[in-house]
């Protein structure tokens, strides 16, 4: 990424479109013979089977990895552009195909491994004989206590443990649409998820180890159901899982005939089984909310039989799991990646998967790699801000750990080469190969990315688009950018492939607006090419057909590679009575990529004070989730703004990441610019650079 790159490297006065061309292209790396040796995929028929010729059929293969009910009668219907169906015809239950169907075989071979955070708790190996009792035994009751039934919805706000894949899947298994909402999003982000899904039914937990202490997280399920309820969405059961069963770690009060804790009702359900429900392939699996370039987070709904064919595929190819791996993704389960590469994925294919229960560094810079030394995993899956927080915490630790990994994933951001060679070299020790994955949440799986024993490695580059993924980069004229021209555009996916989400929950037209619109080339064609997926992310394609991403094109800003919209944040600033406008932009982080930066204007009258910038900080933590914290809250007299009163937050974000502001002149108040320069930048006159890519676009379509 072009801001952490060596100064000499950062280049002045070029256009946007020459930017590119004067970055290094870096050596590739070639996979390890020994991890070549072993891997899936090593036929390169591959890139034939699923070339545009034997497009849609090459999905076949993907979906013929799963165990069906029915078989499908159609592979793509694309009668109702852009609602594509996959498979249909056909009947599945995902919670067959991630536990039964590998009792025959591997019902002594742990399926999860958890591992608490703290060491003085052995880790907890769940079979996948154990994983098929309890997912039923609280399927039983989900059905019988709950009343539950396909196609109901339900919200689970859980941290990492294996009671939060079991709760998955018994759900899975009755067809109940699971919404499962990052642990560590607030009490109110649960509730507006909670109404805006239409659950009846929240799932939580009484607490959790958090760098080293046990937080009370049940506290949020009552602010969940009190913003859920004045948004019109009544719950009438919580179920509560208990860290430590008869213990409660909550100090919240237990409304009786409203919460129930798991473990007294269980053993009424004691060695129960529920049938799994043969379900439509085209029947929704789970809905996962994410940030748009609006207000409202989007509940992205993605379907059973074509999302787990994906996953499965993509799990068994790029990830390259085999039954035998110790695999571990140190995501969040609340994330789409921890659904796809922790859940759904690895235990489609019998895998053993790990889930850490709390922070990398804790207790100390080694325990990441004490645990895979531990539990010998051979297949590491992190994202670039665990990276950089891994190797400034403890840049030589890895060394001293006898753990060996065949197979590294990076995910969620860009990752600057520097940061990516320490992976390769001192994490991977030079055995490893890495596969840097692009996708989003509305992908269900990975785009792009090398086949990981075909393809070399390029440090920085995600690669080409996976077998059955053709991407392109347009530019704002809807021209294609060619390989190798060295401009950047909008990386788009040309094809439908089975992982994309179905729609947005309960907003069809928001769903063609924002990802089909931009390029559709005729809204009345039923032909899949007219209608290319816009996927909100700049990129630039080298002359080998790797692709480079930038990163978002819209309102969002990628927190550590978390998806966080600017208007979320705005919206909760704008609570305090004090505030009368509030501008957020990205700014450039050491660590964690990009971090909000908050810009308030207070009402006439109002004095400035800490207070008012302690209150703001408060409501973004509450409304959302202490991963939105700014970095800064700047309190300004005016905001720059065009004179037709639009705030220019492109100039904020200029400012706040020592950037050229580009021309001013054009502002209503050009002198507030100077005036906002010394609050952020200090008296003096820094040295200012053009930005990175996304910086520079940041707000340009205001
Ligand atoms: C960014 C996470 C660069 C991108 C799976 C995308 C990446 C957003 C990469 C989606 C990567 C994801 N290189 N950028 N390998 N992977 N991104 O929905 O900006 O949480 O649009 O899905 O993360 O984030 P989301």
């Amino acid at each position: 990424m072009a801001e952490i790159r060596p100064k000499q490297n950062v280049v002045i006065e070029t256009s946007e479109a020459q930017i590119a061309v004067h970055w290094r292209e870096e050596e590739y790396y070639y996979p390890p013979a020994k991890f070549v040796g072993q891997a899936n995929l090593t036929d390169p028929d591959i890139l034939e089977r699923f070339s545009e010729k034997n497009f849609p059929e090459c999905f076949r293969e993907y979906a013929d990895l799963l165990s069906w009910d029915r078989y499908w009668d159609t592979t793509l219907d694309t009668s109702d552009p852009p609602f594509w169906k996959w498979f249909v015809g056909g009947k599945i239950n995902a919670s067959y195909n991630c536990v039964d169907r590998h009792l025959a075989k591997y019902k002594n071979k742990a399926a999860l491994i958890f591992v608490p955070e703290p060491e003085s708790e052995a880790p907890v190996s769940v079979t996948y004989r154990e994983l098929y009792v309890r997912v039923n035994e609280f399927a039983a009751l989900l059905r019988d206590f709950c009343g539950l039934k396909s196609g109901d919805r339900v919200t689970i706000h859980m941290p990492m443990v294996p009671e939060l894949p079991i709760t998955m899947l018994a759900c899975a298994r009755l067809g109940v649409i699971h919404s499962v909402v990052f642990g560590g999003f607030s009490g109110e982000a649960c509730g507006m998820r909670v109404a805006d899904s239409q659950s009846h039914v929240l799932i939580t937990m009484d607490g959790y180890y958090r760098n080293g202490k046990l937080l009370d997280h049940k506290a949020a399920a009552e602010i969940a159901l009190s913003t859920a309820k004045h948004e019109g969405q009544t719950v009438d059961k919580v179920l509560v899982w208990r860290r430590h069963a008869g213990q409660n770690a909550s100090a919240t009060p237990f409304v009786k005939g409203r919460d129930f804790f798991v473990d007294e009702l269980l053993p009424n359900y004691a060695g129960e089984l529920v049938a799994p429900v043969p379900m439509d392939a085209e029947a929704p699996l789970f809905l996962m909310y994410t940030s748009g370039s609006t207000g409202k987070p989007k509940g992205c709904q993605h379907r059973t039989g074509g999302y787990l064919a994906y996953v499965t595929g993509t799990s068994k190819y790029i990830q390259d799991i085999h039954p035998e791996d110790v695999y571990w993704c140190m995501a969040d389960i609340g994330w789409i990646t921890g659904h796809s590469y922790i859940v759904y994925g690895p235990l489609a294919l019998a895998a053993t998967s790990v889930i850490y229960e709390g922070v990398p560094t804790y207790p100390d810079a080694g325990r990441v790699w004490r645990i895979a030394e531990r539990l010998d995993v051979n297949i590491f899956h992190t994202s670039p801000t665990a990276i950089r927080m891994l190797r400034k915490s403890g840049h030589d630790e890895p060394t001293k750990y006898n753990y060996h990994f065949k197979h590294m994933t990076t995910v969620g951001e860009p990752i600057e080469p520097e940061v990516w060679r320490w992976y390769y070299e001192t994490v991977g020790k030079r055995e490893a190969v890495i596969v840097d994955t692009w996708w989003q949440t509305e992908n269900g799986g990975f785009l792009c990315s090398t086949k990981p024993a075909l393809d070399p490695m390029k440090p920085g580059s995600a690669g080409p688009g996976v077998p059955g993924i053709y991407p392109v980069i347009y530019d704002e004229n809807n021209q294609e950018v060619t390989a190798g021209s060295g401009k950047a555009g909008n990386i788009c996916i040309r094809n439908p492939w089975p992982g994309i989400m179905q729609t947005i929950w309960g907003d069809h037209d928001r769903f063609v607006t924002q990802y089909y619109a931009k390029y559709c080339k005729n809204r009345s064609s039923k032909d899949w090419h007219d209608w290319p997926y816009f996927a909100s992310d700049g990129a630039v394609l080298a002359a080998d057909g790797y692709f480079r991403i930038l990163g978002r094109v819209d309102d969002v800003i990628n927190v550590a590679g978390h998806r966080l919209g600017t208007k979320e944040i705005e919206s909760a600033c704008l609570t305090v009575p004090e505030v009368a406008e509030a501008a957020v932009v990205p700014v450039a982080d050491e660590i964690k990529g990009r971090v909000p930066e908050v810009y308030i204007a207070l009402k006439p009258g109002v004095q400035a004070s800490q207070e008012i910038v302690d209150k703001v900080n408060k409501v973004i933590e509450t409304m959302i989730g202490k991963i939105a914290r700014p970095k800064h809250i700047h309190i300004v007299s005016d905001m720059p703004k065009t004179r037709s009163g639009k705030l220019m937050r492109r100039v904020l974000a200029a400012l706040s990441n020592n950037m050229k502001t580009g021309d001013i002149t054009t502002l209503a108040n050009p002198d507030v610019v100077e005036s906002i320069r010394e609050l952020v930048q200090g008296k003096e006159v820094v040295a200012l650079t053009d930005g990175p890519e996304d910086l520079k676009r940041f707000g340009t379509e205001e």
